[in-house]
């Protein structure tokens, strides 16, 4: 700074001694000493900025609203300076004193506090050989993050250490812009990430947020609107309270606030501007909001009065890290109004330090600032930590202090200090929750805290606390049975609920989807959970099953019968006629067809799919040629005419049955078309139906195969058509009956010959060519 200063000298020419072209004339409280710490406090709310006349220098801005809170700040900052020239350990025998001015929360004024602080107020004569340096070894401040940037950028330039105790923008972690900021204050990084936490703890989806308009507001907010999307929350409006916050405007606020379904707004604000708002929606009796207070002011007691708890009451809140200092509340008991005379609001400052003394949180940052310089100091100054070279007083410079970062200390209430690598301390933050105690008095609850675990916030650790069950969301949530269905061109968070399609469902609130239930399961008229379908399958203990296995037993049992009765009369003419071994052949074939319905009948298993229509398959084909034979016989016999040439030689009982097994053997059956194996039969009988009636098997051959068409037949549209079970039922009965067609068209009336007419079982009735087909 004396740089500037030659600079000015230059400049002025011939003048022998220097003046300042201004002077900064709220340096409200100063105390001198061997090394100076400079403070800048928001003594005042607002610097109301004074109109340019170009007419007359600059005016010192007229500060308004005394911030009774900062003052405390202050005094802070003067308790740990005199604790520590009374500490016989730190700093032995030097005196430490302070010159602390007021920033009036407006970055010019804090620009001329820091100048005044590291110029020194005083006109230098260089003629004075003993020139006092004026300027202090570190300053403690600003309050506000947009003033500790403007000042950052001429301390940093410096070399001057500035530690702050209050300005918690992330903006400010960056060591590259600010080398020589630190602070006491935990970053808004960390209290972004837990803002998220508490919400989504909450469940809330929806939320609204105002800031202040500076470097906090703008960085707090847009951190969070960023982190809250990573938790599919949304942000209602994100506004900010203008530096001039007219009538028109905060109507505008009150309105959105009114219309909003945002039921939870974060403020990123100070306690003035969030009091402004305030105000008016008590007077407006705007209630039912759960506000999430950012640190600043949280713990603000312009705020938490009991006329606010009507419209801030329930409020949640971040406080910094707290601590009681032994000895303050005395200290600052002893600030009496007689040592202010002028000042009216030292009175109201003493009436309130009773009620928040235990409640420290930037008077202990400020605190912690003032020892953490001292502690640097001491290094430098008594070569500690490894430093060789042992300073005096006088070659004290304010970048030699700059070896904050590597200091390490416990402060007397035991908590230990340390600086990371951007400047900023161990993260740590209270949930704090307004309450009113007995008296009706606001108090600030701690209900969970936060600390850092692996550069990240833990969890909340304890939340002993049952808040009303407040939600806050835009759109109703999807009851199961439903599925969300984003509205174009709006946030992710506002959306429809639509029905889930038929055979879907959805089983949780709020689903993205619904998914379709198994193949074997369909949705319940809820559409919330898959229920299994009904198996529906021809039993034998139905009806319908009971009747087609009576039949299946009935027709195996009358194959039976036919066969021992045939097996009985194997000698008599009318057996033998009809080549006993195929026919013994086609009653065994048609044994198992009637078997092979049971196949068709009960529940199906993995064996009995299989082998059923193969089995059927077999025994149908095996009928079919056994049938095929005969009728091929008969034909033969009865068209070779000519005497002598006996064709019947040929198609004698071992060539028919050759001709089956082979037949049978062939496994291209599986593929054969029966219905064609059967029209063949039925062509071939069709041939054979004018031959002598006595013999004429092939007329009932020709019945039995009408019979077998129709059934199949019919089967077809019939079977397409039937639902679910009966189309079992029907393939069981068409299997059945033509099973009983082919059985009682070919046999019948042989049995009915062999049993009730054995008289006509002769071999002449059997050969009579001229014998009407009555007789039988
Ligand atoms: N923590 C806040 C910050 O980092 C505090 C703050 C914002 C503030 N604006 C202010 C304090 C104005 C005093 C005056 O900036």
């Amino acid at each position: 700074m004396r740089v500037i200063f030659f600079i000015f000298l230059l400049i002025r020419g011939t003048h022998l001694s220097c003046q300042l072209w201004g002077k900064f004339s709220s340096s409200a409280l100063a105390k001198d000493g061997d090394i100076t710490f400079g403070g800048i406090f928001t003594l005042h709310y607002k610097g109301a900025t004074p109109a340019v006349s170009y007419s007359a220098g600059p005016l010192n801005p007229g500060c308004v609203g005394f911030n009774l809170r900062a003052f405390r700040w202050a005094q802070g900052m003067i308790f740990a300076i005199e604790e520590i020239n009374q500490d016989e350990y730190l700093l032995p025998n030097i005196t430490l004193g302070y010159k602390i001015h007021d920033s009036c929360a407006n970055p010019p004024e804090a620009l001329r506090a820091t100048l005044s602080l590291v110029n020194g107020e005083e006109d230098i004569s260089i003629l004075n050989s003993t020139c006092k340096d004026q300027s202090v070894a570190a300053v403690i401040g600003c309050s506000g993050s947009t003033q500790s940037i403007t000042i950052a950028r001429i301390l940093g330039s410096f070399g001057i250490p500035q530690i702050s105790y209050f300005s918690s923008c992330a903006c400010l972690s960056d060591k590259h812009e600010f080398p020589t900021f630190f602070r006491t204050i935990p970053s808004d990084y960390f209290q972004v990430q837990a803002w998220v936490k508490v919400v989504k703890h909450f469940g809330w989806t929806w939320i609204g947020a105002f800031g202040s308009d500076d470097a906090y507001g703008h960085f707090g907010i847009q951190s969070f609107l960023e982190e809250i999307k990573k938790i599919d929350a949304c942000i209602a409006f994100a506004e900010y309270f203008p530096a001039v916050y007219t009538k028109g405007k905060i109507q505008e606020h009150i309105e959105l606030i009114k219309k909003s379904k945002a039921k939870v707004i974060l403020v990123f604000a100070t306690e003035i501007d969030m009091y402004i708002l305030a105000n008016e929606l008590l007077k407006q009796n705007v209630t039912g909001i759960v506000w999430l207070a950012s640190e600043s002011w949280a713990t603000a007691g312009l705020l938490s009065t009991k006329e606010m708890f009507g419209t801030l009451g329930g409020l949640l809140g971040l406080g910094i890290q707290r601590s009681s200092i032994k000895g303050i509340k005395d200290f600052l008991l002893r600030i009496h109004p007689a040592d202010y005379p002028g000042n009216v609001y030292i009175k109201e400052f003493w009436e309130t330090t009773f009620k928040y003394v235990s409640q420290l949180r930037i008077t202990y940052n400020t605190y912690k600032a003032v020892y953490a310089i001292a502690h640097a100091l001491h290094n430098v100054l008594f070569c500690e930590n490894n430093t060789k070279v042992c300073h005096s007083v006088k070659e004290i410079e304010p970048w030699k202090v700059s070896t904050l970062c590597k200091v390490q200390f416990k402060v007397k209430t035991g908590d230990e200090i340390q600086f990371d690598h951007n400047g900023d301390p161990r993260p740590s933050y209270d949930i704090i929750n307004w309450q009113l105690d007995v008296n009706g008095d606001v108090q600030y609850v701690d209900i969970g805290n936060f600390t850092l675990t692996k550069q990240e916030l833990s969890d909340i650790t304890t939340l002993d606390f049952i808040m009303e069950v407040i939600t806050s969301s835009c759109s109703e949530s999807c009851p199961p049975g439903t599925r969300k269905a984003t509205r174009e061109g709006e946030p992710i968070c506002c959306f429809d609920c639509v029905p889930c399609a038929q055979d879907e469902i959805s089983n949780s609130t709020d689903s993205i989807d619904c998914i379709r239930c198994p193949w074997n399961h369909w949705p319940n008229s809820m559409k919330n959970t898959c229920l299994p379908k009904a198996v529906e399958y021809l039993s034998f203990g139905e009806m319908m099953g009971i009747i087609l296995s009576a039949l299946g037993v009935a027709g195996a049992c009358l194959t039976v019968f036919v066969a021992a009765v045939f097996f009985h009369f194997r000698s008599t003419p009318i057996v033998r006629a009809n080549n006993s071994e195929i026919s013994f052949l086609l009653l065994f074939s048609l044994l198992l067809c009637f078997l092979c319905s049971f196949l068709f009948i009960g529940e199906p298993s993995h064996w009995s799919c299989k082998l059923k229509h193969a089995a059927f398959g077999i025994t149908f084909v095996l009928c079919i040629s056994c049938v095929l034979g005969k009728t091929l016989v008969v034909i033969m016999a009865f068209k070779s005419t000519l005497p002598g040439h006996n064709i019947m030689k040929c198609f004698g009982p071992l060539q028919q049955r050759l001709k089956n097994t082979k037949y049978f053997k062939n496994r291209i059956i599986f593929e054969c078309n029966l219905g064609s194996v059967a029209a063949f039969c039925f062509v071939l009988a069709f041939i054979g139906r004018k031959l002598p009636d006595n013999f004429n098997e092939a007329k009932y051959i020709t019945f039995s195969m009408l019979i077998f068409c129709a059934v199949w037949i019919t089967f077809i549209p019939a079977y397409l058509s039937s639902p679910g079970k009966y189309t079992v039922a029907v393939e069981v009965f068409a299997i059945l009956s033509s099973s009983f067609g082919v059985l009682l068209c070919i046999f019948a009336p042989k049995c009915y010959i062999i049993l009730l007419r054995p008289e006509t079982n002769t071999k002449k009735h059997v050969m009579g060519r001229s014998t009407s087909s009555a007789k039988i």
